[in-house]
C-alpha cells in the first residue's frame, strides 16, 4: 500500500488538489490517501466554498493555523504539520502550487525524510522579491518527483541542475478542476444576481503585495480600472488583503459614482461563471492566467513578469505591468475588437490528474 498525505491551504491549492484527490482515491486497494488542510486560508469565502464547489473531501486533519508574517506562518505550519507525518508515516507528501503550504509542508516531510511530490513544479517568474518564487524553488529542491505544468517548468528544472528523471510534463491540474466543472456548471445564476450581461463587463482580481501593499501602484492600477468602467463596467471581487488596503488608505472613492463594481471574494463556480462570460479579464493571478487562456477569454496581467509563459506564447495573456496608461491603452485595444485568437499548451486537456497517478502507481514506492 502506498500512503500519500497530500496538503492544500490557501484558495488556489484547493483548485489544484481537487482532481488530485479524486484521482488517487480511485485506488483504495493499492493507495491509502489523506487531506489535510493547513487552515492558511479560513474564511468560508476563501477555504470552504471551494471544497463545496469543488466537491473536495472533508479533510482528515485540519491544521487551523490562520494567517501571519510569512515567518510565523511558515513556523506554525510545520510544527503542526511534524506529528501529522510522523503518526502517518506516509510514504510521500505531495504538495501543490507555491504558497506558504506548499514550502512549509515540502521542508517538514524532506527533514523527516519522507518523499515529496511537487504537482505545479518549475514555473519561474525569476523574480526573488515574490514570496511565491521563493516558494517554488525551494520546494523543487526538495522534492523527488517534480510534475510540471508547461515545457518552461521542464527547462528551468533542468537548468537548476533537477535530475531529467524526476520531472514528468504531465499538464495542468488546475485545468482539470476547470474542465470537470464547466461541463457540470449549466446556466448558473451569477450574471442575473449582478446584473450583467454576456460580453457587457470586465472581470478583475488584484491581490498581489507588489501591487495592493503599495500605496502608489494600487492607486495608478485603481485609476487606471476606474477608467476603463468608463467604457465597459467592471466587476472586482475583492481578496482580504485588497480589501484591508482600500480601506487603510482610503481608496474607496474609486468605486464611488463608478462602473468600477467591487463585491465580496466569489467561489469557484461564481468566478468560473462570470470568467467564461467576460469581454476582458484584468488580473495579477497566476492560475486565472491558465485559467482565461483555456476559456479564450483575452487577459491583461498587471504585473512585471509571469511565471507561467506559455500563457503569452500560446495563450490570451498580456503582460502589460502597472502602469495606469499602459494598462488603458491595453484594455481599449481589446475592447476595440483587436484580440489574439490564442490556442491551448499542450496536455491542458483535463487528465493531468490521471496522468500523476499513473506515474506513481508505476513508481510504488521507490522513487
Ligand atoms: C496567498 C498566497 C498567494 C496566493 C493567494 C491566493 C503565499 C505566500 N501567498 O496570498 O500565492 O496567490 O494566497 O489568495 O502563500 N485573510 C483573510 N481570510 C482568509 C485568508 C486571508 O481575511 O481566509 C487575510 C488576512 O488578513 C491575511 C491576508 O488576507 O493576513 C493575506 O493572506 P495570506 O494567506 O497571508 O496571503 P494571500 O495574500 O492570501
Amino acid at each position: 500500500m502506498l500512503k500519500i498525505v497530500n496538503v492544500a491551504g490557501a484558495r488556489p491549492n484547493f483548485v489544484k488538489i481537487a482532481p488530485v484527490v479524486t484521482e488517487l482515491r480511485k485506488h483504495p486497494s493499492v493507495i491509502a490517501t489523506r487531506l489535510v488542510h493547513t487552515g492558511q486560508h479560513y474564511d468560508d469565502s476563501m477555504s470552504e466554498s471551494f471544497f463545496r464547489d469543488l466537491e473536495i473531501p472533508e479533510p482528515d486533519v485540519h491544521l487551523n493555523v490562520g494567517s501571519g508574517t510569512h515567518a510565523q506562518q511558515t513556523a506554525e505550519i510545520m510544527k503542526r504539520f511534524e506529528p501529522v507525518v510522523t503518526d502517518e508515516r506516509p510514504d510521500y507528501v505531495l504538495v501543490v502550487g507555491d504558497v506558504n503550504s506548499t514550502v512549509a509542508c515540502a521542508l517538514t516531510a524532506a527533514k523527516l525524510g519522507v518523499g515529496v511530490i511537487h504537482v505545479e513544479a518549475g514555473l519561474r517568474s525569476f523574480d526573488r522579491t515574490m514570496p511565491e518564487e521563493i516558494n517554488r524553488v525551494l520546494t523543487d529542491h526538495m522534492s523527488d518527483l517534480l510534475f510540471v505544468t508547461e515545457e518552461s517548468g521542464r527547462v528551468n528544472l533542468l537548468k537548476e541542475g533537477i535530475e531529467a528523471e524526476k520531472i514528468h510534463l504531465v499538464g495542468n491540474v488546475m485545468i482539470d478542476s476547470l474542465r470537470r466543472q464547466l461541463a457540470v456548471l449549466g446556466e448558473p445564476d451569477t450574471l442575473p444576481r449582478f446584473g450583467l450581461q454576456p460580453q457587457g463587463y470586465g472581470l478583475v482580481t488584484l491581490h498581489r503585495p507588489s501591487n495592493v501593499d503599495e500605496p502608489e501602484v494600487f492607486k495608478g492600477i485603481l485609476s487606471a480600472l476606474s477608467k476603463i468602467a468608463a467604457r465597459l463596467p467592471l466587476l472586482f471581487p475583492i481578496h482580504p488583503r485588497t480589501e484591508a488596503r482600500i480601506a487603510e488608505w482610503g481608496f474607496e472613492k474609486f468605486f464611488a459614482n463608478s462602473g468600477l463594481v467591487r463585491t465580496a471574494p466569489l467561489g469557484y463556480r461564481d468566478f468560473l461563471e462570470l470568467m467564461r462570460k467576460a469581454r476582458i479579464v484584468l488580473t495579477d493571478s497566476g492560475g486565472i492566467q491558465e485559467e482565461t487562456t483555456v476559456l479564450s477569454v483575452p487577459c491583461l496581467t498587471l504585473r512585471h513578469n509571469t511565471e507561467r509563459p506559455s500563457t503569452i506564447e500560446v495563450g490570451t495573456n498580456h503582460l502589460v505591468g502597472t502602469d495606469p496608461v499602459k494598462i488603458g491603452e491595453e484594455a481599449d485595444r481589446i475592447l476595440d475588437g483587436k484580440c489574439k485568437q490564442g490556442g491551448l499548451p499542450p496536455l491542458w486537456d483535463g487528465k493531468a490528474a490521471g496522468r500523476i497517478v499513473k506515474i506513481l502507481l508505476s513508481h510504488g514506492k521507490g522513487i
